[in-house]
């Protein structure tokens, strides 16, 4: 299982004195030398944290998998052609969520979905869509030419109750076993922490793990090279 880490956050720090350390293209950096696979960033259409030239940068300076995550509008679609990333994930995007709230509702963005897919295709980058595990969805995003899906664990992350959590991982589990046997990649990620990480590592279909907030909030602490080598250790465990 592979370990791609989200480095929004060092860009919502960077953003708060408006100058330009701590630097997104720098963290990555030090993220792929303590071994992660990938570098995921999110380019949303407030510019919160990530900035257009922060994606261009990271384009030019990782050496692992860069994968953009966007809503499917025609403005950021038009820069992922320009960056073409190894891959997108297509997350719903809402102008007053402090984060990614939910997965997408494939059947009710269909044909917006399908036209997103089409278009990346035919500049050969791959498409995710980020997705509750549901088997609807599941099928839907294969349906309409998803390469892979993430599953999204947010819910699962935010259960306190054990009962809930262990349903919400049978889910979980049920939806990568599900999108394997259709052929899709499945990638997880959201809320995942040094605390809950390991049941979702456990799950063998899973072939991509993406976090963000825990390890930027633990490099606090730790330094990032560290807080990355702990999160991989709970993944390989
Ligand atoms: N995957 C998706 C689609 C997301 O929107 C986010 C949050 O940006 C993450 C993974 C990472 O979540 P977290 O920062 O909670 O680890």
């Amino acid at each position: 299982m592979r370990l791609a880490i989200n480095i929004d956050h060092i860009a919502t720090l960077r953003n708060a004195r408006g100058g330009s350390e701590p630097d997104p293209a720098g963290a990555a950096r030090i993220c792929e030398a303590a071994g992660a696979s990938g570098i995921v960033c999110h380019l949303r259409e407030d510019r919160r944290h990530i900035r257009d030239a922060d994606v261009h940068s990271l384009r030019q300076s990782i050496k692992g998998k860069l994968d953009l995550e966007m809503g499917a509008t025609d403005e950021i679609i038009r820069i992922a052609l320009e960056i073409a990333p190894d891959f997108v994930t297509l997350v719903p995007e809402h102008r007053r969520e402090l984060t990614t709230e939910d997965g997408l509702d494939v059947r009710a963005n269909k044909r917006q979905l399908e036209g997103a897919i089409k278009t990346f295709h035919q500049h050969n980058i791959p498409v995710s869509l980020f997705i509750n595990p549901i088997r609807e969805q599941i099928d839907l995003a294969r349906e309409i030419g998803s390469d892979m899906i993430e599953i999204h664990t947010g819910e699962y992350a935010d259960a306190h109750d054990r009962h809930k959590q262990n349903e919400l991982l049978k889910q979980i589990q049920l939806g990568a076993t599900h999108a394997k046997s259709l052929g899709l990649g499945v990638n997880a990620g959201h809320g995942i922490d040094y605390s809950n990480v390991a049941p979702i590592a456990a799950i063998t279909e899973i072939d991509e793990l993406s976090i963000g907030y825990a390890v930027i909030v633990r490099s606090i602490f730790v330094g990032l090279d560290h807080a990355v080598r702990e999160m991989l250790a709970l993944v390989a465990r």
